[in-house]
């Protein structure tokens, strides 16, 4: 396994768990990240001082400085977090997201290829180039059709999913021209603690913390597969240590809700965990509003080939993982006051008005 990992966007989401569950098992980590509205320092605080964390503020477009970092750090693999994340500001705005998720991810490509080829050969044949990705470059299911499999068409429909596939195109392509030993994973939607409170879970545990409507769009029966962040972080190690190169791996809960019921889930498990709300019963906070423009109706992932072949599995039940997820913001009070800042609230005025 990596003994040094270059990862990029690890002060995300999900990076920033990844990033927190690797230096756990003692890998060291050169972590490059934007840090645009979705990165935070504060994810990555228990780390402050540990030498074997290297935190770079830049750009995976920025190839002067890729190079560097991999002359300089020697990694064994790179972990392409890195992405502009959100379908609705993809809708509001898609710029961002051709530029970070297909040229950036372009630029690192190169740089890791030269890299890579300038390794002595022992150490050319370990070498990985994990791309993190979505489910959703899929499209959308039909409610008797089979899940997502790794031979599934790309068929996306947002502009964050077509960024998405795009970057995934080329990852598949640096493979099979230039023999760059990538690997790219597909996963279903992750939720847990440190997500940026714009997406689903984080926004209505959020708003009813604090006694705000809940906003479901459209008939709020949309249905995702739903994969406790912890669990992909392991599937990403895993497929780090034992996946094929040149491969695709499916990652998913095997968890299929309708938005509805995750938003009365997590209204349910808040009346219990904070019984001294003022708001409870929560659900009566739950408000329709408009639909999402092009709104994927489902996403459900069969994971069967990472099980089956890696050894992977999801340790995580919907209950449980929603239960940690909850305690954690309601113990980070002061992690969820720092990303209320103005552009936070101008996001959100923007997308659910005043
Ligand atoms: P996130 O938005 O929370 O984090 C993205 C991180 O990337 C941020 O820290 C940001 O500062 C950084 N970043 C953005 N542009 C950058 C650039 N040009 N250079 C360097 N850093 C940059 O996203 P997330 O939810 O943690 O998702 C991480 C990855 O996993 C993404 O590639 C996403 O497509 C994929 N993914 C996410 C989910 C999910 O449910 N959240 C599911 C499957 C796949
Ligand atoms: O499937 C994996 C994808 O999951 C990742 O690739 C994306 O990065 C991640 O953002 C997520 O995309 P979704 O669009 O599925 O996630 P989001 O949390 O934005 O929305 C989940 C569902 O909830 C979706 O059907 C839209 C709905 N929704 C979302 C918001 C923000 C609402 O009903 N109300 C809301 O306010």
């Amino acid at each position: 396994m990596s003994a040094t990992i270059l990862v990029t966007g690890g002060a995300g989401f999900i990076g920033s768990n990844f990033v927190l569950s690797e230096r756990s098992q003692k890998r060291c980590i050169v972590n490059l990240d934007l840090l645009t509205y979705a990165g935070n320092p504060l994810n990555l605080r228990e780390l402050n001082g540990d030498p074997d964390h290297i935190f770079v503020k830049g750009d995976i477009g920025d190839r002067r400085l890729v190079q560097k970092l991999l002359t300089d750090y020697q990694p064994d693999a790179v972990v392409n977090f890195a992405a502009e994340s959100h379908v609705d500001r993809s809708i509001d705005s898609p710029e961002s997201f051709i530029q970070t998720n297909i040229v950036g991810t372009y630029h690192l490509l190169e740089e890791a290829r030269a890299y890579w080829k300038s390794l002595p050969p022992g150490r050319r044949e370990g070498f990985r180039f994990l791309h993190v990705s979505t489910d959703e470059v899929y499209g959308s299911l039909g409610p008797a059709d089979p899940a997502f499999t790794e031979n599934t068409p790309y068929a996306p429909n947002s502009p964050y999913s077509a960024s998405k596939a795009g970057s995934d195109h080329l990852v598949r392509a640096y493979y099979h021209t230039f023999g760059l030993p990538t690997i790219i994973t597909n996963c279903s939607n992750n939720y847990g603690p440190r997500q940026f409170p714009e997406k689903l879970t984080p926004l209505i545990l959020l708003n009813a913390i604090e006694g705000k409507p809940l906003p479901v769009y459209g008939d709020g029966l949309n249905i995702r597969d739903w994969l406790y962040v912890a669990d992909h972080c392991e599937a990403l190690r895993v497929v780090l240590e034992k996946g094929k190169p040149g491969e695709t791996y499916n990652i998913g809960g095997s968890c299929e809700k309708t938005n509805i019921e995750i938003v009365e889930a997590l209204c349910a498990l808040l009346d219990e965990m904070a019984p001294e709300s003022r708001y409870a019963p929560h659900r009566s906070l739950i408000t329709f509003v408009k639909d999402r423009p092009g709104h994927d109706r489902r996403y459900a992932v069969d994971c069967s080939r990472i099980e089956r072949e890696l050894g992977w599995r999801a340790k995580e039940t919907f209950e449980s993982g929603l239960r940690k997820t909850i305690r954690w913001y309601l113990d980070n009070r002061e992690w969820v006051e720092s990303i209320k800042s103005g552009a936070y609230r101008d996001w959100i005025a923007k997308q659910y008005g005043r």
